[in-house]
């Protein structure tokens, strides 16, 4: 090895003994006829000193030569550095290597974006650091979260292997099942015409391990949806994927919060409480206008439709009689409000399909909206009790059906913490995790403009079995045995218990999903016939593994956790893929290309 130490380890205890550091140029310095070279490695950093008085003057001069990010092995003795230079925020900051040879490894060319400078994440276009991956991935920042999912992945695999999980390897090449998100295609050449389709998860194949009496399996399982990128979504993904036979819900819970209070011990430190809060979906929806609530601060949403039923303000009393309800927030001190951040909360209220977003500001112990003068005493006093309304405050309304005014109220009670968190007037602590269960989903979830019911999970999903006889008589009204945990406002995982006969799991795809029997025989035969020969009762569950490592961090995307991630438009711009094929690939497999005429 071109090395005795790490750019880390050297210590005053070292002092005196002759060392040799590899690595790279991480900085160079040409100070008072010296020249400082820090050489950096995956570790950490030592600096070196050449000192021309020392030492040969090729060596000297070689050492003038080296830029940034050369590769070196550097030989010297190890010196305290003198008085008042040391530095205290590196590790190795209290000594320094006197340089007495030098090996030049490789040279660099000038970098595209520096490597040592702390800003580049800001000031860098992301493009770039995507296109120079392998500069990027040097920087320490990134260096750390490759290291945390490697100890995350790794925690992982010891925390199922103590419980007797098997890691059992599932198929990336499946077949299309177009039930969920849209698919990767992948063409058959041994079979014209034909085609694998890239696996949106492991699914189907853990439910058949359970037929298989495997009991207990996991899989850090990389999958595939060829959705609308986001900061929290790829094209790839990896997930935290299981599966249990014999268990029911709380065994999952308890499963789970065993994993994230080992995860978070070993990569933060920090003992997270158990068990976890747990909330329905209708109390989620209610109190904070979404399935996944972000529970680190109030700003709660208040139901106001008893007390506005008879109301002669026309739109909260006309939306009550048209079966829906008056949900209000008070965004606490935003009277002050600019007419900009109105409209865009407006806007939110109208892309939802509301004519508008009614508001109160109270400012000088007034209430100032022009619909006010249509309140009678008892609703002002109802609405100052509900909302606790004091000076300063701005009440928000959303008159509609109950889903649409407690999403278009979720999204506004966001974008008010956002504000009121850049002006320091909300400010979350910055170790907060609030875990959170919620539960009792409905099992379906009505598609207007197919007009037909669609899994609000997935297929697969048991009803509560209690609400079984109302899957054919009242489809709203049944609920899922899924499950979805959530931290900070963010959907970490999702699973449920499953159905496991296959009359129910029938039932499900042909009378309630109205799938055509002869699809279900052709997408799902096999595992309606697999349930046939003794499937035990089985659940599971899947955690995004990038928004895991993406909240560990405390990364914005989870791009920053992926070492080779995929711009929005699904681009690697490294490699320059996804790319054109030679025809002759395509006649191979029996493609042809016709490309969209261009404009
Ligand atoms: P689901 O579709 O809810 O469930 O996915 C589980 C978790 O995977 C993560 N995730 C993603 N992460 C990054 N990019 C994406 N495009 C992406 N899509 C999903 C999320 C999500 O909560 N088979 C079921 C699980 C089960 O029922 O056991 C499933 O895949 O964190
Ligand atoms: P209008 O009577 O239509 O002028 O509306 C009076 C106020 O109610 C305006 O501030 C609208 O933005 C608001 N408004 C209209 N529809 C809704 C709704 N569905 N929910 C809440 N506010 C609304």
């Amino acid at each position: 090895m071109k090395r005795t130490h790490h750019c880390n380890q050297l210590r005053p205890a070292q002092i005196g003994q002759s060392v040799t550091l590899s690595g790279w140029v991480h900085s160079r310095r040409d100070l008072g006829g010296l020249i400082f070279i820090d050489i950096r490695d995956r570790e950490g950093r030592t600096q070196t000193v050449f000192d021309p008085s020392d030492m040969a003057p090729e060596l000297f001069q070689q050492a003038g030569l080296l830029r940034g990010e050369c590769v070196v092995s550097v030989t010297g003795k190890v010196r305290a550095r003198p008085a008042g230079t040391a530095n205290p925020k590196i590790a190795t900051g209290e000594i320094e290597i006197a340089a007495a040879a030098l090996e030049v490894l490789n040279m660099a060319d000038v970098l595209p974006f520096p490597v040592d400078d702390p800003e580049v994440a800001r000031t860098v276009n992301e493009e770039l650091r995507l296109q120079y991956r392998y500069l990027d991935l040097r920087r320490p920042e990134m260096a750390r979260n490759l290291r945390l999912r490697s100890k995350v992945a790794s925690a992982t695999r010891v925390y199922f292997d103590e419980r007797g999980f098997l890691e059992v390897e599932t198929p990336t090449l499946f077949k299309s099942t177009p039930e969920g998100a849209r698919e990767f295609l992948v063409p058959s050449r041994a079979q014209p015409g034909k085609f694998y389709a890239l696996p949106q998860s492991p699914q189907q194949f853990k439910q058949i391990l359970m037929v298989a009496g495997v009991e207990k399996y996991f899989q850090l399982a990389r999958c595939y949806r060829d959705e609308d990128q986001r900061a929290d979504r790829q094209l790839e993904f990896t997930q935290i994927d299981l599966e249990m036979s014999f268990i029911e819900r709380e065994d999952i819970y308890e499963l789970i919060e065993g994993l994230l209070r080992r995860i978070w011990k070993t990569a933060l430190d920090i003992d997270v409480p158990a068990p976890f809060k747990r909330l329905t979906y209708q109390e989620a929806l209610n109190r904070y206008g979404i399935d996944k609530p972000d529970t680190r601060f109030g700003l709660e949403l208040a139901d106001l439709t008893e007390d506005f039923r008879a109301s002669k303000f026309k739109v909260f009393s006309g939306a009550i009689a048209a079966g829906g309800v008056v949900k209000a927030i008070n965004a606490k001190g935003m009277a002050d409000a600019t007419q900009g951040q109105i409209e865009t909360m407006t806007e939110y209220a109208k892309s939802f399909g509301a004519k508008g977003l009614a508001y109160i500001k109270v400012e000088k112990g007034e209430w100032k909206s022009p619909i006010v003068k249509f309140f009678n005493e008892t609703e002002k006093q109802a609405l100052s009790t509900k909302l606790k309304i004091e000076e300063g405050d701005l009440l928000l309304f959303a008159a509609d059906q109950w889903l649409n005014a407690c999403e278009i109220l979720g999204k506004i009670r966001l974008y008010c913490a956002d504000v009121l968190k850049t002006r320091g007037q909300l400010v979350l602590p910055a170790n907060r995790f609030d875990f959170l269960w919620v539960v009792d989903f409905p099992l379906l979830t009505f598609d207007k403009e197919q007009n037909r019911w669609y899994s609000s999970h997935h297929p697969f999903t048991a009803p509560v079995a209690e609400d079984i006889p109302l899957l054919t008589t009242d489809p709203r009204k049944v609920r899922g045995q899924h499950y979805d945990i959530v931290v900070n406002g963010i959907e970490l995982g999702g699973g449920s218990i499953r159905i496991h006969q296959p009359a129910v799991q029938k039932l499900v795809f042909e009378q309630v999903l109205q799938i055509p029997p002869d699809l279900v025989q052709a997408r799902f035969g096999y595992m309606l016939e697999a349930f046939r020969y003794g499937a035990p009762p089985h659940g599971g569950i899947a955690l995004g593994f990038d928004r895991l490592n993406a909240i560990l961090c405390g990364a914005s995307s989870i791009r920053d956790v992926i070492a080779f991630p995929k711009t929005a438009k699904g681009a690697d711009l490294m490699t320059d893929s996804p790319a054109g094929v030679d025809p002759k690939q395509l006649r191979e497999l029996y493609l042809e290309q016709k490309l969209p005429k261009k404009e």
